[in-house]
């Protein structure tokens, strides 16, 4: 058996929004358990399966071939249950009837919101994995799948704007991010947006529109805007521009492709780091905590401090906005 004195027996669930990079996260935890001698058992759908007691014993050959893969084998739920006394009651009797003890949520904000009850108010070893394509964790530089997202939505923006540039047209482009700007001021500046529009910072339609006036008197024809989901949806904004200007504006929600696909080498290799170092974590006798890494070293963080706003994180969105401006006179 294990050297743990903490746990023996664990099981891995992903909570809230699927996220690319999650597979090899979950690889990474079954297998670091496996060779470290716990059992370890899959939930299915999240908080949802562990009310329902839906779970599946894992062998590291039942983690094979999934490293490529977005989405998560394990599949994923928004539980409203789960949120009352009484789900959680439920949750953590098929978890002491099967005597884990321990568990390991890959998830985000909300997800992690119900892990810290868990271990604060019922006693439950657990561990977190930071996985949202947000990017809206405090005690990590990323969470696991913000990466592929960005490159997702960078090339479709690319390849937007083929028309944008040849039909000499103004596009606003919107993309996922709850109400973080974080994949919006990335996507805007490496994809030369001339703006971006953010939950974070105030914008005004009327400057923006005297902006496109300006800009096509200096020659400046076509226009990506880059619009955050947190702001309002594509279309009003295109409406307000389409109205101001009198020019042709289209908008686009790129919407759950963001979502999909296989994660990026940086995603896989948070994933794989992460599921890591979560196990490693609970054999230490770690709880009420989710693992990160920050400036390249896995740092854990508590729950209650990870849901909280990141000072860091907002100084480098700002710093990253600024330079948009900057690039797009
Ligand atoms: P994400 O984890 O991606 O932020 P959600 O916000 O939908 O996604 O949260 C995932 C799940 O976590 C919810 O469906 C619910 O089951 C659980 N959850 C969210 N907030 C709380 C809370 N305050 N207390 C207990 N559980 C919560
Ligand atoms: O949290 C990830 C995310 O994709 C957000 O960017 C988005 O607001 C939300 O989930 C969409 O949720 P759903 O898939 O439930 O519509």
């Amino acid at each position: 058996m294990t050297n743990s004195h903490f746990v023996k027996r664990i099981a891995v669930l992903t909570s809230g929004g699927d996220a690319p990079g999650m597979n090899a996260a979950i690889r990474s935890a079954v297998r670091t358990a496996i060779y470290n001698k716990l059992e370890v058992y899959g939930v299915r759908r999240g908080y949802a399966g562990l009310i329902d007691g839906d779970f599946l014993s894992l062998q590291a050959r039942s983690v094979s071939n999934i490293i490529t893969e977005g989405g998560t084998i394990l599949k994923t739920s928004r539980c409203e249950e789960f949120k009352s006394k009484e789900g959680q009651k439920k949750a953590v009797a098929q978890l002491k009837k099967r005597k884990i003890d321990g568990l390991v949520v890959m998830g985000g904000n909300g997800s992690f919101k119900g892990a810290h009850k868990l271990a604060a108010d019922w006693g439950i070893r657990v561990v977190g994995v930071p996985g949202t394509i947000d990017n809206d964790i405090t005690g990590t530089d990323y969470t696991i799948g913000a990466d592929t997202a960005v490159n997702t939505a960078l090339d479709a923006i690319d390849k937007i704007r083929d028309t944008v540039h040849s039909m000499e047209r103004i596009f606003i482009v919107e993309v996922m991010g709850r109400k973080e700007g974080f994949i919006a001021i990335r996507v805007g500046l490496t994809g030369g947006a001339e703006d971006i529009i953010v939950p974070e910072t105030e914008y005004n339609i009327e400057d923006m529109c005297d902006d496109i006036r300006e800009g096509r008197k200096k020659g400046k024809i076509s226009w990506i805007i880059v619009l955050s989901e947190g702001v309002a949806p594509a279309e009003d904004v295109a409406g307000l521009i389409r109205e101001n200007t009198g020019f042709e504006v289209r908008s686009i929600t790129l919407g759950h492709v963001q979502r999909g696909g296989s994660p990026t080498a940086m995603d896989r290799l948070l994933g794989l780091r992460l599921g890591a170092a979560a196990v490693e974590a609970l054999i230490k006798g770690a709880t009420d905590k989710m693992a990160g890494v920050e400036r390249d070293a896995i740092v854990l963080t508590d729950f209650e401090t990870a849901c909280r706003h990141s000072r860091r994180k907002s100084d480098l969105d700002r710093e990253l906005y600024k330079l948009t401006k900057t690039l797009s006179i």
